[in-house]
């Protein structure tokens, strides 16, 4: 098993990786919250293909354990199942002493987060990611969060976890369109961190696609060192923490458009996409490197389909996303592999044709 530390002054965690490491996650709590109930919340899919492993978990814990299941689906990342969350934990005399532990995706761990960030004014956190994209990035780092009035994200909390407990066994029932989703995540932090990793993922892609267990542990490990350490030196996003928004004020803008049945992973991809073509339209990132970077993107031309969209909406998201001060949008482009620069204003016109450009290359591979 792999630990990666993830040190946030305050609050330090750990990252723990492995294959078939979940059945070891019952003694793991007793030993380290000795005193507390268990209460999951678990992704129904999960809990259908793994009912065997999850109740012979709960069962093994010393003290009371519960479970809630839910449909993971952006809708349901929602008040709603906030409030239903919380009427299990009281109604089944949870109380302060329970640990959440999250089993499922980034929908599950975000809305489990944020249940257990608002549950008694905050009760221990643990996430248990069972998507590609959870264990490189929706799991570490704090964030947790709803939907609301078609907003993504806009009321959370940075509400750090306990502990991550990634088993790569999960992956194995991943449908392939979430492989591709993760992949568009790990893809980000090849852009972010060095030229290593880029090449490492640029030589490796077919098989992180295809699951390939040695490839994505290193791709993981990788990803959650990096996302870790921008974390520990800049939690609440007041500067640093926003490279990891790379091609996220496209991806989350058209999510919205898209009325959420575009995957959040697929949006990244798209999202990259066109932060590349701004980059190089504004003249920060060379038409040599453009190409170079781009071929990565490339390799999810045939995998992936965008719809066409209204613009003018996209740019009206865009406008009024929580990360854009003073009616003006603001992105995190790049000059280089791990060459970031943040809080960069593009040009309305810009901006467009690089929306115009990502869509036409993603409506290609129809
Ligand atoms: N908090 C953060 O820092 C952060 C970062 C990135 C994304 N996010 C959020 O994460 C969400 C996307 O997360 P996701 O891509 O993990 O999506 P998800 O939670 O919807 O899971 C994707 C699909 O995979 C299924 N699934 C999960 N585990 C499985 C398994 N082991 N086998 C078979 N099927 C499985 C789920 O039922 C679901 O249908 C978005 O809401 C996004 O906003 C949060």
């Amino acid at each position: 098993m792999n630990k990666i530390k993830i040190n946030l002054p305050e609050k330090p965690y750990s990252f723990y990786l492995g294959e078939n490491i979940f059945d070891k996650l019952d003694k793991f709590i007793n030993k380290n919250y000795p005193a507390h109930s268990v209460f999951i919340v678990v992704d129904k899919t999960v809990y259908k293909l793994y009912k065997l492993r999850v109740d012979s978990f709960l069962k093994s814990i010393k003290n009371k354990s519960n479970k809630f299941i839910l449909t993971a689906s952006e809708e349901n990342k929602s008040f709603e199942s906030l409030k239903k969350i919380h009427s299990s934990l009281i109604k089944n005399n949870f109380g302060r002493d329970t640990l959440l532990a999250a089993i499922g995706g980034g929908i599950i761990g975000d809305l489990a987060g944020f249940a257990a960030a608002t549950f008694m004014r905050g009760i221990p956190f643990a996430q248990v990611p069972t998507t590609l994209l959870a264990m490189v990035d929706s799991s570490v780092g704090g964030k947790t969060g709803i939907n609301f009035s078609n907003t993504k994200n806009v009321i959370g909390a940075f509400y750090q976890p306990g502990f991550i407990y990634a088993d790569t066994a999960f992956l194995k029932t991943l449908p392939k369109k979430e492989f591709i989703c993760g992949v568009g995540e790990i893809v980000k932090y090849a852009f972010l961190t060095n030229k290593y990793f880029f090449n490492f993922l640029t030589r490796n892609f077919e098989k992180a696609i295809n699951g390939d267990t040695n490839v994505l542990n290193r791709l993981i490990r990788n990803s959650v060192a990096y996302k870790g350490s921008v974390v520990a030196e800049d939690e609440k996003e007041s500067g640093l923490r926003k490279v990891l928004n790379l091609g996220h004020t496209f991806a989350h803008a058209l999510e919205v458009e898209q009325d959420h049945k575009i995957k959040h992973g697929e949006a990244v991809i798209f999202g990259l996409a066109c932060a590349l073509y701004t980059s190089k339209e504004i003249g920060i990132l060379t038409a040599d490197r453009f190409k170079r970077y781009f071929n990565l993107i490339r390799e999810f031309q045939d995998l992936i389909t965008i719809n066409s969209f209204d613009k003018r909406k996209i740019y009206n998201i865009m406008l009024r996303d929580k990360k854009n001060l003073q009616g003006k949008v603001k992105f995190v482009l790049l000059s280089g592999i791990g060459d970031i620069l943040l809080n960069v204003e593009v040009d309305k016109k810009v901006l467009y044709s690089s929306l115009e450009a990502g869509e036409r290359y993603f409506q290609k591979s129809k």
